[in-house]
Order: C-alpha cells, then sequence, then structure tokens
C-alpha cells in the first residue's frame, strides 16, 4: 500500500502588488507517495520553481495548504517549519548554496550541526556521505577548488547527510556536461531506489524526466498532465515480451506453445499472426 507523504490542496502563489502582481500558481492540487521519483516538467516561467519552494517548505503559500506526513504546515510556526525542512528534507539546486571559502567537509556537515549532532558522529557521517558520492578525497579541499560537477555532488552529499524523506533537485543536472550529469543522476536514483528517498526533480531534461516514475506539467500555474510513466513502462515491456513470444512461437510454427497468454486480445494477434 503507497504510503502517502505530501498532499497539496488548492495553492496559489502571488508575487507582487497591484499593477506588478502576478499569480505564479493557480490552484494546484497534488498528492506525492513516499519512494515515488516526480518530474516536474514546463515552460519556462510556468511555475516550476514556484511550485518546488513551496513544496519543500522554503516559502509560504498565498492561499492553499501542504500537509506533509499528516502536518498542516501552514498552520507551523517558522522556527518549527524551519526545523522539519532540516530533517526532512535535502536540496539540489543549480545555483550552488555552498560556503566557498570553507571546506568541502564543513559544507556537508552544515545540516548536521544544524540539527545539533555531536561533532565526531556529523563528522563520520559527512564522509560516509561523500564517499556516497565519490568525492571522500576532496574533504579537505576548499570548496571553491572543485569543479561545477564536483559542487553538485558535494551538494547531494549535504542533501542525503541528514537522511531525508524527500530530496528535491531544481535543475540539478542543467550546466554539467554529459558525463558529470550521468553521475549525478546515478547518484541521486539510486538513492530512491536502494534507501526509498522520495524525488522530486524540476527538469528541462527530458531523458532525465524519462527516468522519473511519474511527470508532472505545469502550464500558466496549474498541472497541465500528470502521468504514471512506471505503470507506462510496465505495460509496454508486457506488450514487448507478448510479442516476442508470438514471434519465436511463429517461427518455429508451434503457435500453442507453453506461457503464451490466452485472453482476448492476444489470441487475435494470434489469429492476426497465423494469417
Ligand atoms: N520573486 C518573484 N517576484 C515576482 N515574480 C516572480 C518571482 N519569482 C517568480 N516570479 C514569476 O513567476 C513566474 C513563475 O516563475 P518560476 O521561477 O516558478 O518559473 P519556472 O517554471 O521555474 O521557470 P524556469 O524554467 O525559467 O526556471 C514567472 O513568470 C516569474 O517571472
Ligand atoms: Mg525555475
Amino acid at each position: 500500500m503507497p504510503e502517502n507523504l505530501l498532499t497539496v490542496r488548492g495553492l496559489h502563489k502571488v508575487y507582487g502588488k497591484r499593477d506588478s502582481k502576478f499569480e505564479a500558481l493557480r490552484g494546484i492540487n497534488l498528492k506525492i507517495n513516499r519512494g515515488e521519483s516526480v518530474a516536474i516538467v514546463g515552460k519556462s516561467g510556468s511555475g516550476k520553481s514556484t511550485l518546488m519552494h513551496l513544496l519543500a517548505l522554503l516559502d509560504r503559500p498565498t492561499k492553499g495548504e501542504i500537509i506533509l506526513d499528516g502536518t498542516n504546515t501552514s498552520k507551523l510556526k517558522q522556527r518549527d517549519l524551519n526545523k522539519l525542512r532540516n530533517k526532512e528534507f535535502g536540496f539540489v539546486f543549480q545555483q550552488f548554496f555552498m560556503n566557498a571559502n570553507d571546506t568541502v567537509l564543513n559544507n556537508v556537515i552544515l545540516p548536521l550541526k544544524i540539527a545539533g549532532v555531536g561533532a565526531k558522529e556529523r563528522r563520520r557521517r559527512a564522509m560516509h556521505a561523500l564517499t556516497i558520492v565519490g568525492l571522500e578525497s576532496k574533504a579537505k579541499n576548499k570548496a571553491s577548488d572543485l569543479s561545477g560537477g564536483q559542487k553538485q555532488r558535494v551538494c547531494i552529499a549535504r542533501a542525503i547527510v541528514n537522511n531525508p524523506a524527500v530530496i528535491f533537485a531544481d535543475e540539478p543536472t542543467g550546466n554539467l556536461d554529459s558525463n558529470t550529469g550521468a553521475k549525478v543522476e546515478e547518484t541521486l536514483f539510486s538513492l530512491n531506489r536502494d534507501k526509498d528517498i522520495t524525488l522530486i526533480i524540476v527538469t528541462h531534461d527530458e531523458e532525465l524526466a524519462e527516468k522519473c516514475n511519474r511527470q508532472i506539467r505545469i502550464s500558466d500555474g496549474r498541472i497541465e498532465s500528470d502521468e504514471d510513466l512506471a505503470t507506462e513502462r510496465e505495460i509496454e515491456a508486457e506488450i514487448a515480451a507478448e510479442n516476442e513470444e508470438l514471434r519465436k512461437n511463429h517461427k518455429t510454427g508451434d503457435m500453442d506453445a507453453d506461457g503464451l497468454r490466452d485472453d482476448a486480445t492476444v489470441s487475435h494477434v494470434k489469429v492476426k499472426e497465423v494469417k
């Protein structure tokens, strides 16, 4: 049974006042289960980052509510909101929010420091996170010494160091070369598979969006479509396997071989193949 993680009801976001007023989100309703990987796609200016910021509790909606794990976040005080965010979420944003003059290790340690984890334990956990992204050898370097892709991986290390329930990523591979981008993607999806971390990724990259289990398209501040790619992929794989079976049996002339499904669709195809 899928476990609900986030429920969004009637979400609106208005920026500015009077003449410069702009309604960036115009009534978003959404449910996300634990362990999903969700791509948020859509044209530039459609409201993707706005939605992501609200879901990640980095900003408050003008109207509507966000329920996280049964807690109505609109009722929380700022302090409790910050605590909740630090505990439950990790962030991988394109504009790296890193302290360039500090070491890689200290950048990764930061969320643990905020959470009040002891010095020895936070060092151990930060080193473990750096090992996962393959950067343990750079722990003592200044963050500014790293390449763009390495910085992005430090961000992933920092995003996972608290063992979060959700990772929010806004264009995580946007300014990376394809090799480094692939590594960053691999890291994110293996965390989703192995640790059941929910991924919410804003991206213009169609290939990356296709790898997610769900794709939500935003248009002018509304949800235009919400596709379950995992189920689609499963059905496509079933059809491909059935066709392969038919081809094999047709070649050998053994149309009644074991394993062939005998439902209406398949027998219909069978008849066609025989002709
Ligand atoms: N702080 C702000 N003040 C006023 N308007 C804003 C603000 N932030 C965003 N907007 C407007 O809200 C709309 C949605 O912006 P948003 O950043 O969510 O788009 P996006 O879908 O992430 O686009 P992109 O793909 O270019 O990153 C845009 O028209 C933008 O100009
Ligand atoms: Mg954006």
